[in-house]
């Protein structure tokens, strides 16, 4: 695939696991990068930041909250007054801890529905006047193939996703008519700290890979040509679609 212009790329969770993949791959694939996280992860932030520089490709390092309004306002004003353009979103922060739904308690289902559900809604809404106002934008929102098939322990965690793959639906069609594409990506097991820490036993990761078409499990890079894919000129006609990217785990 190639593109014919270089895009800002702004990538956040990007400290690692999936969303450090994402944000070096882009900038392989001709993007600079914003990369954004937490405070807490600022060292590996910096670290992601250093790999896309290596590669040529401007970064711009952000410590943000993507739960926080406050924050996400003040993050992407910053880089439009830095970067003076953002072309491409991938909301990829996320977190799962998984619980039976009978023993969750409210602050953790409340935690994963402000990171990883309105955390997607606060950082489209901030990037969209930008992107409406100059006739093109591409958001990717990474969630989950829990999101369309549901798993014990993870609920919580699944009925976010699902709600983000409405949210990429519903904004698909609310701003398509000013260039801007909205897809999603649902990867299935990827082993980043997220995917290890939900495995368990040797005996899980087994059962898992056998269950898996392609008999293995993902690398976060197996997220990263999906996301190519989706920002580049290959993919102008496609929004408001959700992707699996899970090496035959799941078929609907
Ligand atoms: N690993 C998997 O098997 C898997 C499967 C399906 C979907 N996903 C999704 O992919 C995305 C990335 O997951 P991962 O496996 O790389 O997880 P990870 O835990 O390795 O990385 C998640 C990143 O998000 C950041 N983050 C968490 N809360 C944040 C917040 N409030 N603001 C900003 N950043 C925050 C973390 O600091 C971390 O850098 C998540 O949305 C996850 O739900 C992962």
């Amino acid at each position: 695939m190639t593109d014919t212009h270089t895009k800002v790329a702004f990538v956040t969770g990007a400290s690692r696991g999936i969303g450090r993949s994402i944000a070096i791959g882009l900038a392989r694939f001709g993007c600079d990068v914003v990369v954004a996280d937490l405070a807490s992860e600022r060292a590996a932030l910096d670290k992601t930041a250093e790999a896309v520089t290596a590669l040529g490709r401007r970064a711009y390092a952000k410590s943000m909250d993507v739960a926080s309004k406050a924050d996400v306002t003040a993050t992407v004003t910053a880089v439009l007054a830095e970067a003076g353009r953002i072309d491409v979103l991938v909301n990829n922060a996320g977190i799962l801890k998984p619980s039976l739904l009978q023993d969750l308690d409210e602050a953790t289902f409340d935690a994963h529905f402000d990171v990883n559900t309105k955390g997607v809604f606060l950082m489209c809404q901030a990037v969209l006047p930008h992107m409406r106002a100059r006739r093109f934008g591409r958001i990717v929102n990474i969630a989950s193939v829990a999101g369309r098939k549901g798993s014990p322990t993870q609920g919580h965690y699944a009925a976010t996703k699902a709600a983000v793959i409405t949210l990429t639906r519903v904004f698909a069609q609310e701003v398509g008519m000013d260039g801007v594409t909205v897809n999603a990506i649902c990867p299935g097991i990827i082993l980043t700290e997220m995917g290890r820490n939900n495995l368990g036993s040797e005996a899980e990761v087994r059962y898992w890979t056998d269950v898996t078409a392609l008999k293995r499990l993902g690398e976060p890079e197996d997220v990263v040509g999906p996301v190519c894919f989706f920002i580049s000129d290959q993919a102008d006609f496609v929004t408001g679609q959700a992707l699996n990217v899970c090496g035959g785990l799941f078929f609907d």
